[in-house]
């Protein structure tokens, strides 16, 4: 057995303690253990890895932007030692052998675990999909995506995935409502993607929630927090969507869809978030090219990268006292990996062991040349992050020091 002991976040709150590990597995949880290695992280949090239930890793397919290798290693440094990786890949990941051509392309490349979603196309056989982690589907078009917006495939669809049992991740922005016009702003791309736009597929997607398990991407506005509040369905936020808005100068580079609204927006649902009303934290990382970004803004590609700062900026929004942990350590890793099926995301006996050591006196701040990912660029230059010292996969410490130290290690999940 090995043993890591620090400041555990365990059962709702801080304890120093130590964590036994057999086979990747926590094995018990105890204030004293003996181990064949003992890991002693003296007064330093001892936390659960995130587990991001939304990134773009491009892999296959679009490699220039980020690939497997890249998104994870960024995801890992970030204390992110789960992903689930959505299917706008080139090719889609919309049947059997797409899903499968991916699972090729990946494999034994990935710093942390992960999962991979199968995208619905109008005609996807759900059921041949059935060994993806979760099923996807883009109401409204966005980057590469493909569409499901017609009432009678989304009934299908749903209906179908909820035989599977499996959840359904909804890009929730109703086709029809979305505009198209010569974009200059951030304000420009708000207006071509109203809100409305986003409460009219949450208010569609209601009559299924008995049908199947809907996951809500991305929440752009607290209107639709009021909707999906005891609807059943489970639902996200970014930190974009919670921490920048429409008024700040960031040109094409904080273009996304949906869109950045207004400050009062970011202002509720990040409100929303410190009081423990969002069940989940999510990246949605979506790395560009430099040069695509800076083609102007109205042929710019949409998407920002998160992955890597994330869960270190909400843990130093922790750290400054906006919220207490336990909301963060909700958001970030339990309910993801309970939503998704996942045998993580908490210090309990019988999860797989994926830790996360963080000094909280190590506030640094993020600067883009430091950052792991393929894309070079973060919106969230200079702004505060506690990034972990040590990460554990499996029991395995991968990350030490704040730098890799052994090979990719990363799998494939399965549901637990
Ligand atoms: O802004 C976005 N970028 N929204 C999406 O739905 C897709 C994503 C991407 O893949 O770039
Ligand atoms: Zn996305």
């Amino acid at each position: 057995m090995d043993v890591v002991e620090g400041k555990l976040f365990y059962q709702g709150r801080l304890q120093k303690a130590c964590v036994g590990i057999e086979d990747g597995r926590i094995v018990s949880v105890r204030k004293v253990l003996d181990g064949d290695e003992h890991h002693d992280f003296g007064d330093r949090l001892v936390l659960p890895g995130a587990v991001d239930p939304h990134v773009h890793f491009r892999d296959p397919g679009s490699t220039h932007k980020e690939d497997f290798s890249s998104g994870s290693l960024s995801a890992l440094h970030g204390g992110v030692t789960c992903v689930l990786d959505m299917p706008n890949t080139v090719p889609p990941v919309i049947d059997a052998p797409s899903l499968q051509e991916k699972r090729e392309a990946v494999a034994g490349r990935s710093w942390v675990d992960y999962g991979l979603f199968g995208g619905i196309s109008p005609r996807t056989d759900v059921a041949s999909m059935a060994s993806c982690h979760a099923y996807k589907v883009f109401m409204g078009s966005s980057t590469q995506s493909v569409l499901l917006s017609e009432e009678r495939d989304l009934a299908r669809a749903l209906e179908a995935v909820g035989r599977t049992g499996k959840v359904v991740s909804v890009h929730a922005e109703e086709e029809g409502m979305l505009q198209r016009m010569d974009e200059r702003s951030l304000r420009d791309h708000e207006a071509c993607r109203p809100r409305e736009a986003e409460l009219r597929a949450v208010e569609r997607l209601m009559q299924y929630r008995s049908q199947a398990r809907i996951n809500v991407c991305h929440v752009s506005c607290p209107e639709s927090l009021s909707l999906l509040k005891g609807s059943g369905m489970s639902f996200e936020v970014t930190p974009h969507h919670m921490l920048l808005d429409s008024s700040m100068d960031l040109g094409a580079w904080g273009k996304v869809n949906p869109p950045l609204r207004r400050r009062a927006d970011r202002e509720a649902l990040f409100a929303a978030f410190c009081s423990g009303d969002i069940p989940m934290l999510a990246t949605d990382h979506a790395p560009h090219a430099h040069e695509e970004k800076e083609r102007g803004f109205g042929e710019a590609p949409s998407g920002i990268p998160g992955v890597e700062t994330g869960y270190a900026m909400m843990l130093a929004l922790v750290k400054r006292g906006f919220m207490p942990l336990e909301v963060l350590m909700r958001a970030a890793c339990s309910v993801p990996a309970r939503t998704f099926g996942l045998n993580k995301g908490e210090i309990a006996e019988g999860r797989d062991a994926d830790l996360v050591v963080v000094d909280p006196r190590q506030l640094t701040r993020i600067s883009a040349r430091r950052l792991h990912g393929k894309c070079g660029w973060t919106p969230y230059e200079g702004r505060e992050a506690l990034f972990p010292q040590a990460v554990f996969l499996r029991g395995r410490l991968v990350l030490r020091d704040g730098a890799s130290v052994t090979e990719r290690s990363g799998r494939e999940v399965e549901h637990a």
